[in-house]
């Protein structure tokens, strides 16, 4: 019998044991060794930014991004209803008030044309989050913020490498997040970072990521933070990853044009753009939407790739839908039709760093025969 394909299996053979090596001989392994200055700064200047604060996961990174950047009780958050849990809840939890909008159904990120007709009074950040391998396309949004003179914050966690207009994801805005969990282009097993050009904000999130202790008086404090601390054990593996990213987004590019290739004739199957005017995509995952007029669900696909021994995942459940806020009261009259249609409809299938060839085409051979059934 063939072994699972998982629908992610990292890819860990470059300097990642060196540098954790070095972590357990010089004993650093808490927050404090030096692979995290290295990495925040090596990350930073990457993606064209002047701070790098890193934390231990990319849910941390917003929720601190959200805090320094002042948001706070009843201001209104305009975001994409298509994405993580992880964008929502920390404006839930102090009380703001996030303003949904649809995704645009090619490139499933958050359909900017709808933004400028929800901005109220109210309204003091606009959230981007790029969907799986697309960037979203930003200088509209910029310019928008800049009218109404809004916040912006770009969750660029599954953009690592990515460009938009040739600039890199995560130099927008006015703050941008990373995840570096290991379905990731680059991981550090947990992780995250906060990146961003203003000092003040980069003071905020290194204070909130470290419990706000003061550097006078330690014990004393006048805010509230959290322990978001990255291990420096972490970093080393961060650190590790980042020198190969450029040879990663080429691999996974390479990954995205082999399932194009074998699956782009099959009937009933969107597969994600290769590209937009302003961005080619990294294929942080590979989706695919099943056609509206075949009954065929995501989930019955999944189950059937399953008994094949292949992972898959769903694509996001949209936030308007989620159980539990809507039982807190929130988003009972929004509606998202291509969200929707999205999460019943839509899965991605594996594309891991750590892949082969053979079971790219396992994988690919699986998806062209349950389609092909349909013909
Ligand atoms: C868009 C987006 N934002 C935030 C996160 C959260 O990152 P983490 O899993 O590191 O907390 C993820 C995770 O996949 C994500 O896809």
């Amino acid at each position: 019998m063939k072994s699972f394909i998982p629908v992610n299996i990292p890819l860990l053979n470059g300097n990642e044991k060196k540098y954790l090596n070095q972590c357990i001989e010089t004993g650093w392994i808490s927050s404090e060794g030096p692979f995290i200055k290295e990495f925040e700064n090596k990350f930073a200047a990457r993606v064209g930014r002047k701070h790098g604060i890193a934390v231990c996961n990319g849910t941390a990174a917003l929720d601190a991004a959200i805090e320094a950047l002042g948001i706070r009780e009843g201001d209104e958050v305009i975001m994409p209803t298509f994405t993580i849990i992880s964008c929502i809840s920390h404006l839930i939890r102090i009380g703001a008030q996030p303003v949904l909008i649809d995704s645009d159904p090619l490139t499933w990120n958050m359909d900017i044309n709808q933004i400028e007709s929800k901005i109220t009074e109210k309204t003091r950040l606009i959230m981007i989050v790029h969907i799986y391998g697309l960037s979203v396309d930003i200088d509209p949004i910029l310019d928008i913020a800049k009218r109404y003179n809004l916040l912006v914050l770009e969750d660029a966690a599954q953009m690592i490498g990515q460009t938009y207009k040739g600039l890199p994801c995560g130099s927008f805005g006015d703050i941008s997040t990373f995840s570096f969990y290991p379905n990731k282009h680059i991981t550090s097993g947990e992780g995250g970072m906060i990146v961003t050009n203003n000092a003040q904000l980069a003071e905020e999130c290194s204070s909130l990521r470290n419990l706000c202790f003061q550097s006078e008086k330690r014990f004393i404090h006048e805010r509230l933070g959290w322990n978001l601390r990255m291990t420096n054990l972490q970093a080393a593996i961060g650190l590790a990853q980042l020198e190969r990213l450029e040879e990663f987004i080429y691999i996974k590019r390479k990954m995205g044009s082999f399932y194009t290739n074998a699956l782009k004739d099959l009937p009933f199957l969107q597969l994600p753009l290769k590209n937009t005017s302003y961005s080619e995509n990294i294929y942080w995952v590979f989706g695919l939407v099943i056609s509206d007029s075949i009954s065929l669900s995501a989930s019955d696909a999944m189950n059937q790739l399953s008994k094949q021994g292949i992972g898959t995942r769903p694509f996001f459940y949209p936030m308007h839908k989620q159980p539990i806020l809507n039982r807190m009261g929130y988003f009972n009259n929004d509606y998202h039709p291509v969200s929707e249609r999205l999460y019943n409809k839509g899965f991605y299938i594996p594309s891991g760093l750590g892949m082969n060839l053979d079971q790219l085409r396992s994988c690919s051979n699986a998806v062209s025969n349950i389609f092909k059934s349909y013909i």
